[in-house]
């Protein structure tokens, strides 16, 4: 499903993303670990076309998405959350889904739609919020950390990506609403593949079944949770000694 080959990202004189080569397939839960300024983020901006390599190759689907922009790379099914909120604090859950979903059928925010149209829109978006645990009713605003994220997670899911970028779900949350996440994770389709940047270790190790370790925007492990966990790469990192 997604292939990145030698990938390396510069910020100046600094190589955030150095040489990184790693291979996800299709249907795969794979997190991306490494302590704070790894390159984590750095990649999803590479691998969603925010950011463009100086060097290496990106393969989605088996197509080169390399030079191709953030918007064609969403519509091929590549799809995201950030690090940082992202919501209309305004609007409701509801309307901030359905947003979502007229993106993804190309209909302009604003455009008037017929009822029957918009009905259906909003069915959809009632269901990925169902599939969160989201109330549909309320402003976005209004919600706790842990509810706003999940809302977030149900708009990436409105634009029926083929793989799934998260970054730091779990970021702010209680451990039960971690354990939540983890369940709710589980629960996606079988199909979507979904890569995972977390600090949460426990959620990391809840969800994914492989797990790719960077540190200083190199790739220092790749393997079963178990073995990233054994690495003594990994290990030192970690701890920093
Ligand atoms: N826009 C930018 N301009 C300059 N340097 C940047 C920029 N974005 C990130 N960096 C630097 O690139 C490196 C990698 O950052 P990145 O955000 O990818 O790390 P991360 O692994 O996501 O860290 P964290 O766990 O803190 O989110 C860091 O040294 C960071 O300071
Ligand atoms: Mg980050």
């Amino acid at each position: 499903m997604l292939v990145l080959r030698e990938v390396t990202v510069r910020f100046g004189a600094l190589a955030a993303v150095d040489r990184v080569s790693l291979s996800v397939e299709e249907g795969e839960r794979r997190a991306l670990i490494g302590p704070n300024g790894a390159g984590k983020s750095t990649v999803f901006a590479a691998v969603a076309g925010a950011l463009r390599p100086v060097s290496g190759r990106i393969e989605f689907a088996g197509r080169d998405v390399t030079k191709l922009s953030e918007p064609r790379r969403a519509r091929l099914g590549i799809g995201r959350t950030f690090q940082h909120s992202s919501l209309f604090t305004g609007l409701t859950c509801l309307e901030n889904v359905a947003l979502a979903v007229r993106a993804r059928r190309g209909l302009g925010l604003r455009a008037w739609l017929p009822r029957g149209r918009r009905a259906e829109i909003e069915r959809e978006a009632a269901g990925h919020l169902a599939a969160t645990d989201v109330s549909p009713d309320g402003p976005a605003g209004a919600l706790s950390h842990g509810q706003g994220r999940r809302l977030e997670l149900a708009m990436a899911l409105a634009a029926r990506p083929r793989l799934l970028l998260l970054d730091e779900p779990a970021a702010g949350m209680s451990a039960a609403e971690s354990a939540e996440l983890a369940s709710m994770l589980r629960a996606l389709p079988p199909e979507l593949t979904v890569m995972i940047v977390e600090h949460d270790l426990d959620l990391v190790f809840a969800v994914a079944s492989r797990v790719t370790a960077l540190a200083a925007g190199q790739v220092i492990a790749d393997g079963t949770p178990a073995q990233v966990r054994a690495s003594p790469e990994v290990q030192k990192a970690y701890l920093g000694t």
